[in-house]
């Protein structure tokens, strides 16, 4: 058996603004085993990015207990979760979040500033993530606001990947592209659990949920359904 790496109790999250109290996740618990491929899908405004924001270390639940890689975050300070993430998380958005005139390889070398990598080989280790992520080399010395949608994603991957996080964190990478483009940054994510990342995949998307292996559903901050799920590639492949 794998190792739990994800490990939800009775999440909620609660968010308070004046006296408005909005409960956005109502008591969600899940595991995640390494190496696993989950989708999280559900309509807006149903909790997904709440949760993601959770799994990340980047926000703490209200009530109940989450743990990552068996370590109860809300033990930890400010510089701890800082360092729980670079260690073990890579995060992808919909909206790519490079800097716009900034080269491909000093964005993705980006996160290693704030690590021990001497400046000599943050550029390798972004050559490699970006090899990963499957970008062109011909790209590398470009601004990213050169570059099409589908590459600044794949910059945007290999940015995630470039501290070697055991999990990603994808929440709608997809949704700024179009169904071609999309298709290959699901791939990407493919080939990146095939190499043993544990992939969480967040999207109001039935078909791209439909590349994991396993699918959530999420409603009004419930999980409505957890279910195993043959990969859209494998059963392509059965087709053939
Ligand atoms: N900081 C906040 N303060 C108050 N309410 C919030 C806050 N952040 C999110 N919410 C509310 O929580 C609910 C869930 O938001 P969340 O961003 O998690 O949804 P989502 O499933 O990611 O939606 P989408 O698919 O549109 O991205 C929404 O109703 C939103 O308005
Ligand atoms: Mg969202």
């Amino acid at each position: 058996m794998a190792k739990t790496i994800i490990d939800c109790r009775k999440i909620s999250k609660t968010y308070v603004n004046g006296d408005v109290k909005t409960t956005v996740l109502k008591g969600v618990s899940f595991t995640i085993a390494e190496g696993e491929f989950v989708a999280v899908i559900g309509p807006s405004g149903s909790g997904k990015s709440t949760l993601m924001h959770i799994l990340g270390a980047l926000d703490t639940p209200t009530d109940g207990e989450y743990r990552l890689d068996g370590v109860n975050v809300a033990n930890l300070n400010d510089n701890q979760l800082a360092e729980i993430r670079s260690q073990k998380i890579g995060f992808v958005f919909q909206s790519f979040n490079l800097l716009a005139r900034a080269t491909v390889l000093r964005n993705v070398e980006l996160p290693l500033v704030y690590t021990k990598v001497p400046a000599d080989q943050r550029e390798n280790l972004a050559k490699r993530a970006l090899k990963s992520a499957g970008l062109d080399e011909d790209r590398y010395r470009n601004r990213s606001n050169q570059l099409s949608g589908g590459q600044q994603q794949r910059v945007a991957i290999a940015r995630a990947l470039i501290n070697n996080p055991s999990i990603i964190l994808a929440d709608e990478p997809t949704g700024n592209l179009d169904q071609k483009t999309g298709r290959v940054v699901l791939n990407t994510f493919q080939q990146l659990n095939d190499a043993g990342r544990t992939i969480v995949l967040i999207t109001h998307d039935q078909y791209v949920a439909e590349h994991a292996n396993r699918i959530i559903h999420i409603r009004d901050g419930n999980i409505l359904e957890d279910q195993p799920n043959k990969p859209l590639q494998a059963r392509m492949e059965e087709d053939l």
